[in-house]
């Protein structure tokens, strides 16, 4: 088996929870750890002395033997390593959000093509096992007709400085539902507001658009005193709850839902809600099981299958530009107030 030299940059926060993971991974060995905090560094060399720890990102370009680097910085930095990686030969995962910008997404993705390297950004969520699960039971048309999808993703903190809460907490809701739904939305209305910051959204509702009459809604928001993670999707015939929160149950299958028929002495008519007989159904609740694997180690796996096999991975540098244009479009609809923008 061919081990791949990688190296992470930037371990704050979530760096730590990628080098954890690739140490676990058979096919992966950390070579390098970058950061610009030296008390960022201490911390890893005390957890795993072999690794090299190093300030200056070029120490890891210029190693010919890394070949997959894993960028884990505020997104401000995130164009300018990943290009700097790609540029350098290397194979690269970026965290969500891929960039800052479509502009500087799309930049990134011609690169990684014309260097014939693997790009992926790290949308997380997708590799769960309830997603998957979600996306086993949306596209078996258990559901029946998509109607909507409804998030609400609240917490205390952890406040970006130099992102708001949509570009934060966002790029999850938006990566899940066009996963979902397997389409990307056409218009995007957003209202934000700044109470911390003044630049900075901390609060903020987001509604998508998508062909197909399909609403898709998200309630982000650091400023909440418990952690809500709740994603409803509606159908025609069943409903979905999916609860991140709950240790077991994540998600509940409700065969609920109405049927509307016309009125005993009545003639159908659709248009004419008088005329029509509304009928609940609440059936049973199913709870499938879901395996227990960590989606981080997943991501892990996956970008090393993509290396190996020069596959596109599932959340590929054009994934990740479809989630910027929706946090673009969600940026300017907040600063006209709601008005819905199109993509
Ligand atoms: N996939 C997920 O679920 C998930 C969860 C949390 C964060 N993230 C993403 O991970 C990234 C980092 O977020 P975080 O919360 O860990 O941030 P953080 O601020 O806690 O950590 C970032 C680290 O990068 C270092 N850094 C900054 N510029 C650098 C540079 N030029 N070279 C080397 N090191 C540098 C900082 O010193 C810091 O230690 C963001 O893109 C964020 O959106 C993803």
């Amino acid at each position: 088996m061919k081990t791949v030299q990688t190296a992470v940059i930037g371990c704050g926060y979530w760096g730590p929870n990628l080098i954890r993971n690739l140490h676990e991974e058979p096919r992966a060995h950390v070579r390098y750890v970058c950061d610009v905090n030296p008390a960022r560094l201490e911390a890893i060399k005390r957890r795993y002395p072999s690794v090299k720890t190093v300030a200056d990102s070029r120490a890891v370009f210029d190693d010919p033997n890394v070949e997959a680097v894993f960028v884990a910085t505020p997104v401000e930095t995130h164009f300018d390593l990943a290009s700097a990686a790609l540029k350098a030969g290397k194979h690269v995962l970026v965290e969500k959000p891929l960039t800052d910008s479509a502009a500087s997404a799309r930049k990134l993705i011609a690169l990684a093509e014309r260097c014939k390297r693997v790009l992926m950004v790290d949308h997380t969520f997708l590799f769960t096992a309830a997603v998957q699960k979600m996306k086993e039971i949306v596209e078996s048309g258990e559901l029946g007709e998509i109607y909507y999808i409804d998030s609400v993703r609240v917490n205390l903190g952890l406040f970006q400085h130099d992102i708001n809460v949509v570009w934060d907490l966002g790029p999850h809701d938006i990566s899940i539902a066009n996963y979902l739904l397997d389409r990307a939305p056409e218009r995007v209305s957003a209202v934000g507001a700044s109470h911390v910051s003044r630049q900075i959204e901390d609060v903020a509702y987001v509604t998508l658009y998508y062909p197909g009459n399909l609403l898709a809604h998200f309630h982000v928001n650091w400023l909440a005193p418990v952690k809500v993670r709740q994603m409803l999707v509606g159908g025609s015939r069943k409903m979905l709850l999916w609860n991140d929160i709950e240790p077991s149950e994540k998600i509940k299958v409700y065969d609920s839902g109405v049927t509307v028929r016309p009125m005993p002495d009545g003639r159908p008519d659709k248009g004419d809600v008088y005329k029509t007989l509304i009928q609940y159904r609440t059936g049973d609740m199913l709870a499938p099981r879901l395996e227990n694997i960590e989606a981080l180690s997943r991501v892990v796996a996956h970008f090393l299958d993509c290396i190996e096999t020069g596959r596109e991975p599932l959340t590929s540098g054009r994934v990740g530009l479809e989630v910027i244009r929706v946090l673009e479009a969600a940026d300017r609809s907040m600063k006209m107030h709601g008005e819905a923008v199109n993509l």
